[in-house]
C-alpha cells in the first residue's frame, strides 16, 4: 500500500520540488563561497600592491596612482655639510605644511647598518602609513630598497660639501663643538693640536679615513665603498646620484638647494626659501674655532688619491646641480628673487576622442 503511495503522480512532484529546492540552496552556498574567495584575493592582491608602493596608492579601480600624501624621503646626512641648517627648515615647516620629520639615530652614529637592520628599516619606513607623508633623516649611508623587494624607492636627497672645507670644519667641530650646542662635550675637546700640525705628524685624527666620507655614503652598504681611494666605489657613487637621487644640492649653493625642493616638492617644502632667507636658522651653525691649513697642508691632503676622487665626486655634483638649476630657475629682476620657470611642456593631438571602451 505504502509504496503505491510514494510512486503516485502527486509524490513524484513533490519530491522534484525539494530536490530542486535542495539544489538551489548548495548552488547559492556555493556562490556565496565563491564571492567571498573572489574579494579575499582581492584584498590580499591591494595589500601586496600596497607594499613595495612608497610613494604609490592604490586608487579603487586597481591602477597605481603617484600620490604626495604617502611620499617618502630619505635625506642620508653627511656630517658637517650644513645639514642641521638644512633639516631645521623641516622641522619649521612640518606642522604647517602637515608632514612628519623624522631622525634616525645610528648607535655610534654608524653609517652602514646590519643586514637585519636593513630588513627592519626598510620594512618599517615602508609600512609606517601614519608617518606618510615623512621626511626620514640620519648619517646613514645609501640603501637600495629594490634589494628588499620593494618597487617603489623613497625619494633620495642630499647635500655634499668641498671635501677640504667639509675635513677642516669636522676637525675643529670634534675639538671646540659649535654656537648652536657649545655646552656639549665633544670627542676630542681639549685637544689643541691644529689640522696644520696633525697633517704634519701623519697623526690618525687626519688620515684619509676621514676625508673619504661622501663617497662612500653616495655609494652605500658595500664593503668596496668604505675602502679608501676605491676607483669602484666612486662610479656607484656617480651611480646612484644619477639614477637613485632626486636632488643633491651643495654646502656653497644651499638657497639655490632649498629653492629647487620649494618649487619640486611644494607639499612638503612650500615657504622654505622665505624661511631660509629671512629665518634665523638660515645661518649656517658655526663651528666655534677653526684655523685655516696652510698651503703646505693643503697641498699634502690634494696630492692623494683619497682627495682626487672626493674632488671628481663634488665636481661631478656639482656639474649636474648647475645644470638642474638652470632649467629650473631664474631670478626675478630688481628683486633677484629665486623664481621657478614654470612647466614648459604641453599635450596635444589626444586620440582617440572618445575614452577608450566607452
Ligand atoms: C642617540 O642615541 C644615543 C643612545 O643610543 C643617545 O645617547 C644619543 O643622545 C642619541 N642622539 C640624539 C641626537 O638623540
Ligand atoms: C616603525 O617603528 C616605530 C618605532 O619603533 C614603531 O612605533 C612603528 O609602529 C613601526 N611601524 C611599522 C609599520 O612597523
Amino acid at each position: 500500500m505504502d509504496v503505491s503511495i510514494m510512486n503516485s503522480p502527486r509524490m513524484k512532484s513533490s519530491r522534484l520540488v525539494l530536490f530542486l529546492a535542495g539544489a538551489s540552496v548548495i548552488l547559492m552556498l556555493m556562490y556565496i563561497h565563491l564571492v567571498r574567495e573572489v574579494s579575499e584575493l582581492q584584498s590580499s592582491i591591494q595589500s601586496y600592491r600596497a607594499f613595495g608602493s612608497l610613494g604609490l596608492g592604490g586608487s579603487p579601480n586597481g591602477n597605481s596612482v603617484l600620490d604626495p600624501n604617502s611620499l617618502v624621503i630619505i635625506y642620508n646626512r653627511v656630517p658637517k655639510t650644513g645639514s642641521t641648517s638644512f633639516i631645521g627648515l623641516a622641522y619649521d615647516l612640518c606642522s604647517k605644511n602637515k608632514f612628519n620629520v623624522i631622525h634616525m639615530n645610528t648607535s655610534k652614529n654608524a653609517p652602514t647598518l646590519s643586514l637585519t637592520d636593513q630588513m627592519r628599516f626598510v620594512y618599517n619606513i615602508s609600512n609606517w602609513v601614519e608617518k606618510k607623508p615623512g621626511i626620514y633623516h640620519g648619517h646613514i649611508a645609501y640603501l637600495d630598497f629594490n634589494r628588499f623587494g620593494v618597487s617603489r624607492q623613497p625619494l633620495y636627497i642630499n647635500i655634499i660639501r668641498k671635501p677640504l672645507d667639509r675635513l677642516v670644519s669636522y676637525y675643529y667641530f670634534v675639538r671646540y663643538g659649535d654656537d648652536l650646542r657649545p655646552y656639549l662635550i665633544r670627542k676630542r675637546m681639549g685637544d689643541k693640536m691644529t689640522l696644520d700640525e696633525c697633517v704634519a705628524k701623519d697623526h690618525p685624527d687626519c688620515s684619509m679615513n676621514h676625508l673619504w666620507l661622501q663617497v662612500p655614503f653616495f655609494c652605500g652598504h658595500h664593503s668596496d665603498c668604505w675602502v679608501p681611494g676605491s676607483a669602484w666605489a666612486l662610479e656607484q657613487a656617480k651611480h646612484n646620484l644619477v639614477h637613485n637621487y632626486f636632488l643633491v644640492g651643495v654646502t656653497e649653493e644651499l638657497k639655490d638647494f632649498v629653492a629647487m625642493l620649494e618649487y619640486s616638492l611644494p607639499q612638503m617644502f612650500k615657504g622654505a626659501l622665505d624661511l631660509y632667507i629671512t629665518g634665523s636658522k638660515s645661518h649656517l651653525r658655526k663651528t666655534v674655532k677653526k684655523v685655516m691649513p696652510s698651503e703646505e697642508t693643503i697641498a699634502k691632503l690634494q696630492n692623494t688619491k683619497v682627495w682626487r676622487l672626493e674632488n671628481d665626486f663634488y665636481n661631478f655634483a656639482l656639474d649636474h646641480f648647475h645644470f638642474l638649476k638652470k632649467k629650473t630657475l631664474y631670478e626675478e629682476e630688481g628683486s633677484g628673487r629665486l623664481l621657478d620657470r614654470g612647466q614648459k611642456f604641453s599635450y596635444e593631438k589626444i586620440k582617440p576622442k572618445k575614452p577608450i571602451g566607452s
